[in-house]
């Protein structure tokens, strides 16, 4: 294992391998539990990911790779059925496509379950690096003193650990540059309210949760410098898909003069969608929004829209910061250049 500064080493470990089974800290009932998932089969770590028991591109990614182990060491004609109901269990993540792609290859050339554990392994292990590379760019772009705002949940719990968007914010407060931290709460899954909350206070980052709608008021009342937010799947063009809200936020940092920093790794960018309309968006069941830990909160049989996740257009991002290197003002041919 390389040696890692010391903010680096997060006490959160939501995706633990025992070798017999996939451990999985079960983010939907955070912060009031820190209860474990004990996933035994790719069918159990499906069904973690669709009901979002693990959740952020990365982590989907990372889970699905060892759920495919999980089934292919009981039987070698598996693979095909696990990858399929593992590829099935989100639709927006391009990381998790990427990842059994991975995988995939491995099977394909070794047909070897060593092998493939030890790929899902080497993703996991990955992530965390290219997350410390990606976290130590960002920070450098923030000024001394900087009021940053960010959206849902990108930190330990979403990733290999230490995080992307949130990996910029823990790595740029173990610099001292930060003097304010506000985070939305995420509205209808509260990954803002009940996952960063819970990172940033574990970490001792002072910081302020806001509604989602009072973003705008934010920028308008205070000099906040930069948005940073993750991405689920960034089109060839630059094009974001991310979690819904970011859309909304880009709009209004560029009407305030706020900067807008996208913070994901390679394995996020999708070379085969040309723009972000080409990005499916998953849309979960009403009931996200019509209730409310189990009570109506909208009269009954109201109808709801609930897509969960939005495309921000390339040109309201002022910079994309890859583990391999950082995209100001982003373009396909700037993409494609960094990523060949
Ligand atoms: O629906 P979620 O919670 O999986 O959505 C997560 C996000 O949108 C994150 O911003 C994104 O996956 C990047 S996580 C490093």
């Amino acid at each position: 294992m390389t040696s890692q500064p010391a903010h680096a080493q997060s006490a959160v470990q939501p995706i633990i391998w025992t070798g017999a089974s996939l451990r999985l800290l079960d983010q939907r009932v955070l912060p009031a539990q820190e209860r474990y998932l004990d996933c035994k089969t790719a069918a159990e770590v499906a069904e973690a990911i669709h009901s979002m028991a693990v959740r952020g591109a990365p982590a989907i990614g990372i889970a699905a790779a060892y759920g495919l182990v999980l089934d292919a060491r009981t039987d070698a004609q598996a693979f095909d059925h696990a990858d399929a109901l593992l590829a099935a269990s989100r639709p927006t993540a391009i990381n998790l496509r990427w990842a059994l792609a991975r995988m995939r290859g491995v099977w394909t050339h070794a047909r070897d379950v060593a092998s493939l554990e030890k790929e899902a392994r080497r993703i996991h292990q990955e992530d965390l690096r290219q997350n410390l590379q990606m976290a130590e760019l960002g920070a450098a772009l923030l000024p001394q003193g900087a009021r940053v705002l960010t959206h849902c949940n990108t930190g330990a719990l979403a990733t290999g650990g230490h995080g992307t968007a949130l990996g910029v914010i823990r790595t740029a407060h173990a610099q001292g540059k930060l003097a304010a931290v506000y985070n939305t709460e995420t509205r209808p899954w509260l990954q803002g309210a009940r996952l960063t909350a819970w990172e940033l206070q574990r970490e001792g980052i002072a910081a302020k949760l806001i509604a989602d709608s009072a973003a705008a008021h934010l920028m308008n009342r205070e000099k906040i410098d930069w948005v940073i937010v993750g991405a689920d799947r960034i089109a060839a063009n630059g094009d974001t898909a991310n979690k819904i809200g970011t859309y909304m936020l880009a709009v209004a940092a560029q009407r305030h003069g706020t900067r807008f920093m996208v913070v994901a790794p390679t394995g996020t960018f999708d070379p085969n969608c040309a723009s972000g309309e080409q990005i499916p968006i998953e849309e979960r069941e009403p009931e996200e929004l019509t209730r409310f830990r189990g009570e109506a909160i909208a009269p009954p049989g109201f109808d709801a829209f609930n897509p969960v996740f939005d495309v921000t257009p390339a040109e309201l991002i002022d910079a994309i910061v890859c583990e391999r290197g950082l995209i100001e003002e982003p373009t396909a041919a700037k993409i494609r250049a960094l990523l060949s």
